[in-house]
């Protein structure tokens, strides 16, 4: 078993593959105490690290000072009003007014498996790959309890913790915050790793010193969001991507969330991850329970690197499903920055043609297809097919491409309304508003009130209606705002506070119809952009549209910050026109090749317009990614270089499971004058492996590569690049 309970110690014990975590009961009152997380451990009994014989010592020793010990106790769970200053997890509010809390152990069970979170997305695991600990703790004052669980992925350097929150008091009771995760470490000398942005440069990555205070990151904008991403992670200071101790962790969620490490008075760090207690309370009934969504925890011992594979091994195999899980992708051709609102039956018709001739395989229908819209200011929310562009309907146009051969894509933005759509102008209280206060527009759109059952049901039939009404094989699901105005008529006013979580719930209610109901058709997210790229989406759609910005220079850093934690095989990265429609950028078509074959890889430009030199690049293209993403989607991924460090150029290579082919991007994207080669040593391969250089047939160990390097002479001209391709010696 992977979760040990020792009687004497009163301790648990989690072993994951090189990893421990210690939980211990402590003192007659049954505080939950966090000893250890980190390298695996062989002791059983390492509760000294809690220093409780050190003042202000434990409540049954010394009660004069029981704020002092609650202030400094490295606690699992923590609680408010009671005298742990330090930022709290759990905040209960009570009809009288009292915001006060303490919880203490009751009992705990270990199972062998993973349960599921009811509505919500989380990673799975079966009986053999995972061991589960719930820790049941009352907060006997107000007859409340809190369920902490923890599962272990045996295999993997991971443990997810999620809690739950049953009311077992007679009157209900108001949650102020229910965070999913509290880690108190016994250190403050640590770096902290976020990944920032904004619409078009999202998930750059961040580093600092944890300092005393508080530093992280965080959204209250109703989605994961393009500015913060539900991830972090401290480090040691020394850690580099191939070395040191890392501790990451990532929030199964696709809405507010906080994620923060608190430098704290003696020298600790408290890292928590939850729900952003901004525009959150639950009011929780006798008898109810409250769930918070789940975190994952990786331990790496390797550095920022092995952290990364970690989550993507996790994410591959253990959150991701439906038909496309291990499945290579159709190459698409999307048309947003081809015809952005300008196109028809005719000039869709005639780039999926010259499309299919060059080898792609599908032709995604991007924002425009329906009601009035040919500019995004009207007809959110009428999902019906505008037949005065789509002459003949929008089955003529999927028959006439599925004649080439060709899957058909749609976009859709189910969560919205414009104030200029039939739907608004019958349902103008559809919308989240604030009765009187005149609403925030943003891309002049409001957000439909999915929290309401009809609302819902509405938006999940008209999309069933145009699914049904051709052979649709895939979809762009888009959310182009951020949620403001929180106000929904179908709440009384002391449930307004849980409109941003439900709001999320719904969400992933229609995600899970819709993926149940049509389990064939590959589901992409996307908002704005990138937006809501986290693990929460991936559980509905194997892969997420990156950002609106293709300019191959800045997806290097994009796609970078974003491969700290999600697996290449999610990264939507298309090739497009230049200049570049975000950034004005010039660069070959070959490097936008080599930089979206890091992702899902396909086409946003108009086939038809483009140079011929660029078009007959394409079927070369094309070759590449069928022989590459095999290795791509499921390989190792090792960051060379990075540009957040060196601006000069950027590798990245991927390493097959049994190491016997490897591929390495290499993007030079400044040239040097007057200089030598430029050395890279490689990383992932096999030392005692010989490998054969597909090009020149050379032939090293991977000793040689990866501690002597390959030599990359200088490629004339900015923004160049080249793959190197291994392949083991003999095969
Ligand atoms: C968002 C998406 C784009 C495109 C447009 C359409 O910005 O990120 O890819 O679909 O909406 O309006």
């Amino acid at each position: 078993m992977a979760i040990k309970y020792n009687e004497k110690s009163r301790t648990f014990k989690l072993d994951a593959k090189d990893t421990s975590y210690i939980i211990a009961i402590v003192d007659e009152e049954q505080f939950i105490g966090h000893v250890y997380f980190g390298e695996k451990l062989p002791d059983e009994n390492v509760n000294y690290l809690m220093r409780l014989e050190e003042a202000p010592f434990v409540p049954s020793k010394n009660n004069r000072n029981r704020l002092p010990f609650l202030d400094s106790f490295p606690t699992e769970y923590s609680t408010s009003g009671l005298g742990d200053f330090r930022e709290p997890c759990l905040k209960v509010t009570t009809l009288s007014g009292a915001a006060v809390s303490g919880i203490s152990y009751l009992s705990h069970k270990i199972y062998s498996g993973k349960p599921k979170l009811k509505g919500m997305p989380a990673t799975f695991g079966e009986e053999d790959e995972c061991t589960t600990l719930e820790i049941t703790c009352v907060d006997k004052h107000l007859n409340l309890e809190v369920i902490l669980v923890y599962s272990v992925f045996e295999n993997l350097d991971v443990i997810t913790r999620s809690v739950k929150v049953k009311n077992n008091c007679e009157e209900s009771i108001m949650l102020n915050r229910v965070l999913s995760c509290c880690v108190d470490f016994d250190r403050i000398d640590f770096d902290v790793v976020t990944l920032h942005g904004a619409w078009s440069r999202e998930r750059h990555i961040n580093r600092r010193t944890v300092t005393l205070g508080k530093q992280g990151c965080s959204s209250f904008r109703g989605e994961s969001s393009h500015q913060d991403n539900p991830f972090i992670a401290v480090m040691d200071k020394t850690a580099t991507e191939d070395s040191g101790r890392v501790y990451g962790f990532n929030f199964v969620y696709s809405g507010n969330f906080i994620a923060q490490a608190e430098g704290c008075q003696f020298d600790t760090t408290r890292v928590v991850m939850g729900i952003h207690p901004m525009d959150f309370s639950w009011k929780l009934e006798n008898g109810e329970e409250f769930t918070a969504p789940e975190v994952v925890m990786v331990y790496s011992n390797e550095g920022i690197g092995k952290m990364s594979r970690t989550l993507h091994d996790l994410y591959r195999n253990n959150l991701i499903r439906g038909e496309y899980k291990d499945k290579k992708r159709p190459i698409l051709i999307n048309n947003w920055e081809a015809t952005y609102f300008d196109f028809n039956t005719d000039k869709l018709i005639s780039i999926a043609k010259e499309a299919s001739k060059l080898g792609i395989e599908m032709l995604v229908m991007d924002d425009g297809w329906f009601g009035n819209r040919s500019s995004d200011n009207c007809s959110l929310g009428d999902w019906v097919v505008n037949e005065e562009k789509l002459k003949g309907g929008l089955k003529y146009l999927v028959d006439e491409v599925n004649k080439l051969n060709m899957k058909f894509g749609i976009w859709f933005e189910p969560e919205m309304i414009s104030p200029d759509s039939k739907l608004y102008r019958v349902h103008p209280d559809w919308c989240i508003h604030i009765e009187g206060r005149v609403g925030t527009l943003c891309r002049n759109q409001y957000v439909l009130d999915i929290t309401r059952e009809e609302v819902r049901e509405y938006i999940y039939q008209s999309m069933k209606k145009v699914l049904l009404s051709a052979n649709i094989e895939y979809i762009k699901w888009d959310m182009n705002r951020q949620l403001s105005d929180l106000g929904s008529s179908a709440l009384p006013y002391d449930r307004q506070g849980e409109l941003s979580h439900r709001y999320v719930l719904a969400v992933y209610d229609l995600m899970e119809r819709l993926t149940s109901e049509f389990p064939h058709i590959l589901l992409e997210n996307c908002s704005g952009g990138g937006a809501r790229f986290d693990a929460g989406m991936l559980y509905y759609s194997p892969q997420i549209w990156a950002s609106d910005d293709t300019d191959a220079i800045e997806r290097l850093k994009i796609q970078h910050g974003t491969s700290l934690v999600y697996p290449s095989s999610a990264i939507g990265a298309h090739v497009s026109d230049c200049p570049n429609h975000t950034v004005g950028r010039i660069t070959p078509f070959e490097t936008r090749g080599h930089v979206a074959l890091a992702g899902t890889f396909g086409y946003e430009l108009d086939v038809t317009k483009i140079s011929k030199e660029d078009r007959d690049m394409i079927p070369k293209q094309v070759r590449m990614y069928h022989k590459y993403n095999d290795l791509i989607r499921t390989g190792d991924l090792y960051r060379i270089n990075s540009l957040f460090e060196n601006s000069e150029y950027n590798c990245i290579g991927y390493v097959s499971k049994d190491k016997a082919e490897a591929l390495f991007i290499y993007v030079q994207v400044l040239a040097r004058p007057n200089y030598h080669s430029r050395r890279v040593c490689l990383k992932g391969l096999d030392k005692n492996t010989y490998y054969r250089n597909e090009e020149t047939g050379e032939v090293y160990s991977g000793a040689a590569l990866m501690n002597g390097g390959i030599l990359i002479k200088d490629l004339w001209g900015d923004f160049k690049s080249k793959l190197v391709h291994f392949v083991r010696e003999g095969e």
